[in-house]
């Protein structure tokens, strides 16, 4: 928590108004007290200053989709399916999820800090300021409470928030693979009850190859019983019915969606939860990109996110999430810029993140570029000058 005055700012971009010009924002106590015109504002006081020299300044980036915690790499997968295996094929074979979950279940706590870590490290000097982290590559009670205890150390000892979701029903162990009903009934019994403490929302993967609208409609209604909200991976590579069932059960977000129809983004304005797209996956897996534009028209808060995973999106960068959502999803950069940072916090639940003006946390990137829009039009270009988070400076 510290007191930032932000000078000699090219451009604004608050998230609750119209960007503006030459502008200064002021930090205290870890919050933001002003977000204006430079002419008009508050004096330096006690606070440290930075002159950002004509720079852009954004919120954090806020990063509502990641499978952070991991051990093991998938590159080989890649290169199969850069010569044409397909994802299913990969997974049907042993490979997918289950390669990870072998990987991980034999990484200790302390290696699967460390690894993830790394990553969080990497993410924060990119410009994130907050993540959700999901498990779901333990699969069975132990493993999955280990990952969501490094994913909680990880918002501890990093300066990132870390919002956290249990996803015991990401793909069917091995040791289940005759007994569906047997693993789905272990998730509701054993590991919710188990996780609950650890983890801030429920979410389960819904596809063909994974697990049905109805055995995850047992889930959700299982976990609103421990104060776990919905997330869902939702018509990622098949139209499963995802989406309906998320508004359905009033999830969080809906997550992936590149399969989503019209009526489907009805239902989720409708019930008010989030689509969080995640162009990273559809670009790894050479897919097309979920309709970003047709669920803003259709009202839907569309938010963006990472996805990190070693599967199917190992990415770290929002801004270059941000890029792949311009050129390839056909957002507009204010959309994007939008989606990657409060879209985030909406999914989160985090009303305070997201934006900079008066009470909204001191999150806050200052970009070496005179606007936003060279996120997108510079991927790969980590353009975050520098990283702060509530009022301190954390990277760069
Ligand atoms: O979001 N879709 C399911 N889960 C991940 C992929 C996980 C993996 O392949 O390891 C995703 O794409
Ligand atoms: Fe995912």
């Amino acid at each position: 928590m510290s007191d930032l005055l932000l000078t000699g700012i090219g451009l604004l971009t608050t998230n609750t108004a119209e960007p503006i010009p030459d502008a200064a924002v002021k930090v205290v106590d870890g919050s933001v007290v002003y977000a204006g015109p430079e002419t008009d504002s508050p004096e330096q006081g006690g606070a440290a200053r930075i002159d950002c020299e004509g720079r852009s300044v954004i919120p954090g980036f806020v990063d509502g989709h990641t499978h952070l915690v991991f051990a093991g790499d998938r590159a080989d997968e890649f290169a199969r399916r850069l010569s044409g295996a397909n994802y299913q094929e990969i997974a049907a074979s042993g490979g997918g999820i289950l390669a990870t979950v072998a990987a991980t279940r034999s990484a200790s706590e302390r290696d699967l800090y460390e690894l993830s870590a790394q990553r969080a490290g990497r993410m924060i000097a990119s410009g994130t300021t907050t993540v959700e982290i999901k498990s779901g590559y333990g699969l069975d009670l132990e493993t999955e409470m280990r990952l969501l205890r490094v994913a909680r150390q990880i918002g501890e000892k990093l300066p990132v928030t870390v919002k956290t979701t249990f996803l015991g029903a990401h793909a069917l162990p091995s040791e289940f693979r005759h007994d569906r009903a047997g693993y789905v009934d272990l998730v509701i019994d054993e590991m919710l009850p188990a996780v609950a403490g650890l983890a801030d929302y429920c979410d389960v993967f819904v596809e063909d190859t994974a697990f049905s609208a109805e055995e995850a409609r047992r889930i959700f209604q299982a976990a609103a019983t421990h104060g776990l909200q919905a997330r869902v991976h939702a018509e990622q590579l098949t139209r499963s019915g995802g989406a309906a069932l998320a508004a359905e059960v009033s999830a969080a977000s809906a997550d992936h969606l590149d399969h989503v129809n019209e009526e489907d983004a009805r239902a989720l304005a409708a019930a008010g939860v989030v689509a969080v797209l995640v162009p990273g996956a559809s670009y790894s897996l050479r897919s097309p990109q979920a309709p970003g534009p047709m669920l803003i028209e259709n009202g839907v808060t569309v938010a963006l996110a990472t996805d990190c995973n070693p599967g199917t999106s190992y990415f770290e960068s929002m801004g270059l999430v941000m890029s792949l959502a311009v050129v390839q999803m056909g957002l507009t950069v204010d959309q994007a810029l939008f989606a990657a940072t409060r879209g985030g916090a909406l999914a989160l639940g985090l009303d305070d993140y997201g934006m900079i003006a008066p009470g909204a946390v001191g999150d806050i990137v200052i970009l070496d570029a005179p606007s936003p829009a060279h996120v997108a039009y510079r991927p790969g270009t980590n353009l975050a000058w520098k990283t702060i988070k509530s009022g301190s400076v954390v990277a760069g």
